[in-house]
């Protein structure tokens, strides 16, 4: 995944002076709680090793030079100035989106010299873009000065993505982005933006195999469930299927398919965020891989969010007797899969997945976690 970058041109070359901020922001991997946050419920992302890098420098004028090292040598600097940001430029929207906000929320930046690169993989459900914000955020904070703590960092990312490039996404992946770090979940209550740090017990470690499979939010389906589940949330009297008790699922089931088991999934699921959290603390391994495969089911079945390369990563590691659990992770479509392992055979069971991955679809797995130690 470095080999483009590598060959790309340094800052100081591109723009003849040393950047001023150095930055980076972690794309993250989500263990449970999928398609919760858009309805107030409950997340539990982890930080990933991928990380987007951010440097730059203030310039005199209102100009945003930027640079994507992604695309390696043939890569051009692109440009536009402050105030006329406009949609449709690719990876520049996600700048655009950040200065274009943070002048709507009355936070004041001036024109500067951008150079990224990220080893997140673009459309693999590992909040590549999240990433990309909130690593900017940080940069234009330390750069301007900007008072802002990591909570509207987060908010400012999210809006980046609703007000400017256009996708309704919820909350989870750019709080995960500027909240989590290490080893720990971040358990997170959307609603109220209340979160607390859950270690993995020692016993366990996680899995992410991207299947190769991309996605974009900004797309239909993500939109077509956000609106669903408004829809029946509309219908049954409540302000958010957060708010629609347990007891009430069977007057949703009554509601014209596919809403009632849209509701079913989200309802479990935030049971499942819960359990799982249980589960962790109090070290009950055998407790996680069924919630980690139900959620899967429930994606798969009554949120109609996977497609058969995810489902067969999902049923390759149920024959791996170190995996306890696994599931898609993100917005679907494609993307990937987040597995718990026994601590220590996580690296030797991906290894085995993704070969037989490889044989059996027409698209390439990569492991993301365990990162090869080859890879940084
Ligand atoms: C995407 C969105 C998140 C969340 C997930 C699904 O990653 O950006 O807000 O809705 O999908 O859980």
């Amino acid at each position: 995944m470095h080999a483009p970058a590598d060959a790309a041109p340094s800052f100081e070359t591109l723009f003849g002076r040393p950047p001023r901020v150095h930055v980076r922001a972690p794309g993250r991997v989500n263990l449970i709680g999928e398609h919760t946050d858009y309805n107030g419920g409950f997340v539990l992302p982890m930080a990933i090793p991928q990380q987007t890098e951010v440097r730059l420098a203030p310039r005199e004028d209102r100009k945003v030079r930027a640079f994507s090292a992604n695309l390696g040598a043939k890569g051009n600097v692109d440009e536009y100035e402050l105030g006329q940001e406009k949609r449709g430029r690719g990876w520049l929207d996600y700048v655009q989106g950040v200065t274009h906000v943070l002048r709507a929320e009355g936070l004041t930046v001036g024109g500067f010299d951008l150079w990224l690169r990220s080893d997140v993989p673009l459309g693999s459900g590992l909040s590549s873009s999240a990433a990309l914000e909130v690593a900017l955020l940080r940069g234009l904070r330390e750069a301007f000065g900007l008072t802002l703590d990591d909570v509207r960092i987060a908010l400012l990312g999210q809006k980046v993505e609703c007000d400017f490039v256009g996708a309704p996404v919820g909350v989870m992946d750019q709080m995960a982005s500027s909240l989590a770090h290490g080893s720990a979940a971040l358990f997170l209550d959307t609603r109220t933006l209340q979160y607390e740090r859950v270690p993995l017990p020692p016993g366990v470690e996680p899995i992410v195999i991207n299947s190769g499979v991309t996605h974009s939010h900004s797309g239909g389906d993500y939109r077509v469930r956000r609106a669903e589940c408004e829809r029946a949330a509309a219908q049954l009297g409540v302000a958010q299927l957060r708010d629609l008790p347990d007891a009430e699922l069977p007057r949703a089931m009554a509601l014209p398919d596919p809403l009632g088991r849209r509701v079913r999934h989200v309802l479990t699921e935030n049971a499942r965020v819960l359990a799982t959290v249980r589960a962790l603390r109090s070290g009950d391994l055998a407790a996680l891989g069924p919630l980690l495969y139900d959620s899967h089911a429930s994606q798969r079945d009554d949120y109609e969010v996977s497609v058969p390369e995810i489902d067969l990563l999902v049923d390759l590691a149920r024959a791996e007797p170190d995996v306890l659990g696994a599931r898609l992770t993100g917005g679907g479509f494609g993307g990937s899969v987040v597995m718990l392992a026994r601590a220590g055979k996580g690296a030797g069971a991906a290894a085995r997945i993704v070969a037989r991955y490889s044989e059996k679809s027409a698209h390439k797995g990569t492991i993301l976690v365990p990162e090869s130690p080859s890879e940084r």
